[in-house]
C-alpha cells in the first residue's frame, strides 16, 4: 500500500515521518515542487529506517505524479504561508491554484486515493480540492480538528494535572479563530470536564484553543508542524488500517447541522471509504450559534474563492 505526501515542507516531511514510523505501510511518497527538496528529506528519512525499525520506503519525487500512482492516500500540505504585505486574499488565490494544480495531478494518477486536505485557510482549501477532484465526498477531506482538540486536551491535561489521553472532548467548526470547542462533551476518562475546572480557567482555555495556531506563529516566526504533521498521520492510519476512528474532519456538510454545501470541522467515522458517517450530535442553541458563525466565516471565505473564478 502507497501513502503520498505533497509539500515536503515543515508539516509535510513530518507527516511522512510519523506515517512511516508506524510501519503501516510499503511506500510513502513524498512530491514537492522545488528540485531534490523531497529526494533529499526521503532519504534522510529512510536512513532512519535501522535506526527506528520499519520498513516503509521513502521515495522523493520532484513534481513527478507518476511515482504517486495508485497511493491509498494522498495528504496535500503544499501551500505558502502567510508572509508581511500579502493579504489573506493574495493567500487564498496562491494556495488555491496550488491546491487546484495538485489535486488534478493526484486524481490522475490515483483516482480511488483519500485526500487529506492540510493546506490554509483550510476548510476553503478543502473545499477547492473537492470541487477540482469531482470525487464522491466521502474520499475528500480536511485536517484541522485532530489538532485543535490535541492543542485543547493538552492545555487541559497541563492545568488538570493529569494524562492527556484520558481527556476525551469534541471541537467542531472551521480552522480559525471562530473553532468551536465543547466543554460539554469533553471528559476526564469519562467524568465531565465541568465537574474537575472551574468555569472561568475554563473559559481560558478554550479561548487559548482558538488562538492556538497564533500562540505558535508568534513563538516560532512561522507555523506548527510536529502536532499538524502527527495529527495529518493518524487520519491515514485510521484510513489504511480502516479503524473506524471518530475524528472530528473538515466534511461536505449536506444538510446535517442544519448546513448546506459547507466545509466545516464536524465528527466522522474514519475508516478504509475515508469519511464512512458523519455523526450528527445534539448541540444546544448556543453551540449550534457557535458553529454556525463559524461556518459564516469559512463562506465569507469561499465566496471570496468564487468570486475569483479560479476554480
Ligand atoms: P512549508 O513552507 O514548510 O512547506 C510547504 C511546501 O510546499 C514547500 O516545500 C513548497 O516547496 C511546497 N510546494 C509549494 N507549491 C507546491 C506545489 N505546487 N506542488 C508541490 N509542492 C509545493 O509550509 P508548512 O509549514 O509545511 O505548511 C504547509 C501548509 O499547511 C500551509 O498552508 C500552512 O498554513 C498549513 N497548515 C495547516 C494546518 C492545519 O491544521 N490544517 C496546520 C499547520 C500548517
Ligand atoms: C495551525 O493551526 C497555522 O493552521 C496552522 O497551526
Amino acid at each position: 500500500m502507497k501513502v503520498t505526501v505533497v509539500g515536503a515542507g515543515n508539516v509535510g516531511a513530518t507527516c511522512a515521518q510519523v506515517v512511516a514510523e508506524k510501519n503501516i505501510v510499503q511506500e510513502v511518497v513524498l512530491v514537492d515542487i522545488k528540485e531534490g527538496i523531497s529526494e533529499g528529506k526521503a532519504l534522510d528519512l529512510w536512513q532512519t529506517a535501522p535506526i527506528n525499525y520499519y520498513d516503509s520506503r521513502l521515495i522523493g519525487s520532484t513534481n513527478d505524479y507518476a511515482k504517486t500512482a495508485d497511493s491509498e492516500v494522498v495528504v496535500i500540505t503544499s501551500g505558502v504561508p502567510r508572509k508581511p504585505g500579502m493579504s489573506r486574499d493574495d493567500l487564498i488565490s496562491i494556495n488555491a491554484g496550488i491546491v487546484k494544480s495538485v489535486t488534478e495531478n493526484v486524481v490522475k494518477y490515483s483516482p480511488n486515493a483519500k485526500i487529506i486536505i492540510v493546506a490554509n485557510p483550510l476548510d476553503v482549501m478543502t473545499y477547492a480540492s473537492y470541487v477540482t477532484a469531482k470525487l464522491p465526498k466521502n474520499q475528500v477531506m480536511g485536517m484541522a480538528g485532530i489538532l485543535d482538540t490535541a492543542r485543547y486536551r493538552a492545555f487541559l491535561a497541563e492545568a488538570l494535572d493529569v494524562s492527556p489521553r484520558d481527556i476525551s472532548a469534541l471541537l467542531m467548526g472551521g480552522h480559525g479563530d471562530t473553532m468551536v470547542p465543547l466543554p460539554r462533551y469533553t471528559t476526564v476518562a469519562g467524568i465531565p470536564v465541568t465537574e474537575m475546572i472551574d468555569e472561568e480557567k475554563l473559559n481560558a482555555i478554550v479561548e487559548r484553543t482558538k488562538k492556538g495556531g497564533g500562540e505558535l506563529v508568534n513563538l516560532m516566526g512561522t507555523s506548527a508542524w510536529y502536532a499538524p504533521g502527527a495529527a495529518a498521520a493518524q487520519m491515514v492510519e485510521a484510513i489504511v488500517m480502516d479503524q473506524k476512528r471518530v475524528f472530528p474532519c473538515c466534511v461536505k456538510l449536506e444538510g446535517e447541522y442544519g448546513l448546506n454545501n459547507m466545509f466545516v470541522g464536524t465528527p466522522v467515522v474514519l475508516g478504509k471509504n475515508g469519511i464512512e458517517r458523519i455523526l450528527e450530535v445534539d448541540l444546544n442553541e448556543s453551540e449550534k450559534e457557535l458553529l454556525h458563525n463559524s461556518a459564516n466565516a469559512v463562506k465569507g471565505i469561499m465566496d471570496v474563492l468564487d468570486g475569483m473564478n479560479i476554480l
